[in-house]
């Protein structure tokens, strides 16, 4: 499967992505990186792995957010992408944009769902007093964060945690969780029930 991955900065998880790739009997190829901002640490992963990049730069679309996506869309499909994944992605997407890719797309989100849905979840769960945290990978729906998820990864919240040690120990967990969720997806073996997922034993 020819999978484009939408990112906006650092681009770890697209690191992930791409080493877990190049082995073989990976049932998915990243085909594009796809950024919002021209200047997204991540595209320089794309480019030494020689894979195809592009930038739609939200800010010369004038807040319009339809003309936006629409090229967004257009370049996936000029690279004929069959699955989506959101990588640190930091635009809200429209109904018609999730619509036009449901199904076929899914992001990773740096808590535990439905715990700690948006922005800032680590200095909220230490907040919380949470003893367990960790990562979901998720089909992407128009509810913000509140897709059907794919799997998830937990890691222990240590009393000497700060939001940036508990964040790195989250981000361990992505990378392994985020190549294994888009394997399961490439490979056919997760349906839909009830917005529940299903997974299906490997052939
Ligand atoms: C990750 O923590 C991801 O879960 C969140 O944004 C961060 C992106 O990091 N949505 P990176 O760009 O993949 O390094």
């Amino acid at each position: 499967k020819r999978v484009g991955v939408l990112i906006s900065g650092r681009g770890s998880n697209l690191a992930a992505l791409i080493e877990a790739a190049k082995n073989n009997d990976y049932p998915a190829e990243i085909a594009l990186v796809l950024s919002n901002r021209p200047d997204a640490a991540g595209l320089t992963h794309a480019g030494e792995a020689g894979i195809a990049t592009a930038v739609v730069d939200h800010k010369s679309f004038a807040g319009d957010r339809e003309a936006f996506e629409r090229a967004l869309d257009a370049s996936l499909r000029e690279h004929d992408i069959e699955i989506v994944c959101l990588a640190g992605f930091m635009r809200l997407l429209t109904p018609w944009f999730v619509d036009t890719w449901a199904g076929r797309m899914i992001n990773v989100h740096p808590a535990l769902l439905p715990s700690f849905r948006g922005l800032d979840t680590h200095a909220r769960a230490i907040e919380a007093g949470v003893k367990l945290h960790g990562a979901t990978v998720h089909y992407v729906t128009s509810d913000m964060d509140a897709g059907p998820i794919i799997m998830q990864g937990a890691v222990p919240v240590l009393s000497t945690d700060d939001e940036k040690a508990l964040a790195a120990r989250v981000l361990g967990v992505e990378h392994q969780l985020y190549p294994q969720a888009l394997a399961l997806i490439a490979s056919g073996r997760t349906r839909i029930e009830d917005g529940r997922v299903v997974v299906s034993e490997a052939a």
